[in-house]
């Protein structure tokens, strides 16, 4: 595992897509760069940056003066907070404001917030005029690790999550570490989850560094950004290999299945945010393994003591409130679009570092596995 790298050096991470092809930039204060990295990608474009009111009291004032200070001009598009906003009332709200705006061909979009932002920002720039660039400003350490790398955008429909959207890739993403220091403590715990998400499917090393340096993650030094830029690195690679999900990328839903179907059954509400849901989702993908005798109980131990050791729930009791039974987590599984003909697709791990796809699950083994851990 190489060292971190100082904090003054930005990290470059190439998405290698062709002529698709991007670079994630990572680095503390690397926002006031970004008038500068725009205008060298889009000479002459003018911009228009989607935030929502959080981003937009902390954030935006640096973006623009960022913009202003490059030559480019710059409108904003403010939305509500909140996973509400990717819906279709605000998706038209954003694409007429962008027409308003004369943002045309030529010129660029800016996601600067969370994965809410992302999603329907990306949507809205993959639509727009049949398609505008766009660049991601990731605010959440769950955007910069995971959702503003590899061109999904969606919002969604009453029917389920991200159910409309499009592959659309950003031209840049700029990952300014230092904006995570205004991040609510618990959103950052549930960014973490994609991280450790990160090691635990395909980089045994980075796992141990983050049993050793997670506190200096969390804290904000130059940790902060090594595991932000192994994390894009090892998404961005599987990414290239596999940009439309129709094999490898797929290993990214480790601990999705179960974590989407714990979601659903808390509402999509504050009582369990996503990351925290993947926390208790990947500690089950484990046990299951384990369980299938493909990883040893201790590393299944292991994996669950760390994430508790950040703070994130490992077990479905930690979740306030009521949660059904076996039989509701096993439907509410049965309708994830994992499902094809009665078996299950999971995400399981030969060790450490190790995870591969398992497409033809018993789910008789899995109502198993919860009875067993929800007695
Ligand atoms: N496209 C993908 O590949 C992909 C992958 C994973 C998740 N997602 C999507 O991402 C969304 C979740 O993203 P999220 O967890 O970032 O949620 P979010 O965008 O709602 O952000 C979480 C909260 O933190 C606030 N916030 C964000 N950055 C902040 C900052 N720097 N300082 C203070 N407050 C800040 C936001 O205002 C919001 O209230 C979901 O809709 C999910 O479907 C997409
Ligand atoms: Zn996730």
């Amino acid at each position: 595992m190489t060292a971190p790298l100082r904090s003054s050096d930005p990290t470059i991470v190439n998405v290698a897509l062709g002529e698709r092809s991007y670079d994630i930039v990572i680095g503390r204060g690397l926002l006031a760069s970004l008038g500068g990295r725009a205008a060298t990608l889009k000479p002459g474009a003018k911009a228009a940056i989607v935030c929502d009111e959080a981003l937009a009291r902390l954030h935006l004032p640096v973006a623009e003066a960022a913009l202003a200070g490059a030559g480019m001009t710059s409108s904003t598009i403010i939305v509500r907070q909140g996973e509400g906003s990717k819906a279709f009332d605000t998706l038209e709200r954003v694409c007429d404001a962008l027409i308003a705006a004369k943002i045309e061909r030529g010129d660029l979009v800016i996601a600067l917030g969370g994965g809410v932002v992302g999603d329907l920002a990306g949507f809205a720039a993959a639509i727009v005029r049949r398609g505008l660039d766009y660049i991601q400003v990731p605010t959440s350490l769950l955007a910069q690790v995971d959702s503003s790398v590899g061109g999904k955008t969606a919002i969604n429909s009453s029917r389920g999550k991200n159910l409309i959207g499009a592959f659309h890739q950003p031209i840049l993403v700029v990952a300014d570490t230092a904006i995570l220091d205004t991040l609510p403590p618990r959103q950052f715990r549930a960014g973490y989850a994609e991280v450790a998400k990160h090691a635990l499917l395909g980089d045994a090393a980075f796992f141990s560094w983050l049993e050793t340096n997670a506190r200096d993650v969390f804290a904000g030094t130059a940790a902060r950004e090594h595991a932000v830029a192994t994390s894009c690195r090892m998404k961005a690679n599987i990414v290239a290999r596999d940009e439309r999900e129709t094999g490898e990328r797929a290993l990214l839903n480790l601990g999705h299945t179960f974590g989407h179907a714990l979601e659903a059954a808390a509402g999509f509400s504050d009582r369990l945010l996503h990351g925290e849901a993947i926390a208790i989702g990947m500690v089950l993908a484990v046990e299951f393994s384990a369980k299938r005798g493909l990883l040893a109980a201790a590393d299944a131990e292991r994996v669950s003591r760390h994430l508790a050791a950040v703070g994130l729930p490992t077990r479905v009791s930690e979740i306030p409130g009521d949660m059904p039974g076996v039989d509701g987590l096993m439907d509410l599984m049965a309708q994830d679009k994992k499902v094809k003909r009665g078996r299950l697709t999971f995400i399981l791990v030969r060790g450490i570092g190790a995870a591969f796809v398992a497409p033809d699950v018993d789910p008789g083994e899995v109502r198993a596995l919860l009875s067993e851990k929800l007695a």
